[in-house]
């Protein structure tokens, strides 16, 4: 099976696994675990910021940072596809009742005068906003990167309102891989990001939340508070910093491979937007087929790719996916789209 499903797939490499089986640890509660302080520190340093936060799950360290910025009953504005109001399960709402709203799913293409529009002012009549948070890379967006002239206005959005800007990361590298922005200079522009470890990076499991050293120690108790204090967990902790040094750079190459899917499908009308990085989204509303179909005819033919919708479907590529596997999985798609 070439499994194109997402980027979550992939198996730590030989390599990874011997950084792992190799790691210093100790028991991370108690502070005490090498690998983890060094990744937490290499991560804030990259971005930086003053200090970074372990935790087990993308989901966990973008709920932590909101609940960083927005108190219970108040207001945090995102899009209408993000990650944190889409797959999170209502997470902000049942753990830390905060109020989300959202400006219309335009993925990258943010308009900050729209955001802007949207704020309400701290007062005793109206929910007040106290934050906004966008996805880069953008997940259900297709994997679009935000302008860096996006980013600095939104800064500035928020800077004039004296709202919290917070990052989902989770894909940030592509981004940085694809724009050539540093990532310190992502960095510069949020309170908090949370970035992924467990996406194109490779490995098995891990995010962190990134921000200033007083942000960190108050999510440090908030991550124990959802049950995220881990133990033993430089094991995990090494599997990152084995990823940091050696799957950043080669995701160049993961989009060359996505272009290259987009390549064959286009000519079948089904691409819905240019493909900036590793995600390849389709739009089947103009074809015979839908979205199971599709997927089902693939899998006939030893392919896997996702279904989000009645006819919106997505391919994602990864470290587990070759040049061969990659060629094979355009032919595929282009016979069955053609049919
Ligand atoms: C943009 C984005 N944010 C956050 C997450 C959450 O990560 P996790 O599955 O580790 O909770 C994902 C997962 O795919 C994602 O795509």
């Amino acid at each position: 099976m070439i499994d194109l499903r997402s980027d979550t797939v992939t198996r730590p490499t030989p390599g990874m696994r011997e950084a792992m089986a190799t790691a210093e640890v100790g028991d991370d509660v108690y502070g005490e675990d090498p690998t983890v302080a060094a990744l937490e520190a290499e991560v804030a340093a990259r971005f930086g910021h003053e200090a970074a936060l372990f935790a087990p799950s993308g989901s966990m360290a973008n709920q932590i940072a909101l609940q960083l910025h927005v108190p219970p009953g108040d207001e945090l504005l995102c899009d209408a596809d993000a990650h944190v109001v889409t797959y999170e399960i209502g997470a902000a709402a049942a753990y830390a009742g905060i109020s989300s709203r959202t400006w219309p799913a335009v993925g990258a293409e943010i308009d900050p005068d729209v955001v802007a529009a949207m704020v309400r002012p701290d007062g005793y009549f109206a929910v007040p906003t106290r934050a906004i948070a966008v996805e880069q890379t953008h997940n259900r967006g297709g994997g679009g990167v935000i302008p860096l002239s996006t980013l600095r206005r939104l800064r500035e959005v928020a800077d004039g309102h004296g709202l919290a800007l917070h990052c989902d990361g989770a894909r940030i590298w592509h981004a940085h891989v694809a724009d050539g922005v540093p990532l310190a200079e992502y960095g510069g522009l949020f309170d908090t990001l949370s970035v992924c470890l467990s996406k194109g990076l490779g490995a098995p499991v891990g995010s962190l939340v990134v921000g200033s050293a007083e942000k960190i120690a108050r999510a440090r108790f908030l991550r124990k508070r959802m049950g995220g204090g881990m133990r033993q967990v430089g094991i995990l902790a090494a599997a990152g910093r084995y990823a940091l040094a050696h799957h950043v750079e080669r995701l160049a190459e993961d989009h060359a491979k996505a272009a290259r899917l987009a390549e064959a499908v286009a000519p079948h009308g089904v691409l819905a937007t240019a493909v900036r990085t590793n995600i390849v989204p389709l739009d089947l509303t103009k074809h015979p087929l839908d979205a199971p179909a599709l997927a089902a005819a693939a899998r006939a033919e030893g392919l896997l790719i996702s279904v989000l919708g009645p006819r919106t479907a997505r391919l994602v590529t990864h470290l587990d996916v070759t040049d061969a596997q990659v060629d094979r999985a355009a032919d595929t798609l282009a016979t069955i789209l053609r049919a």
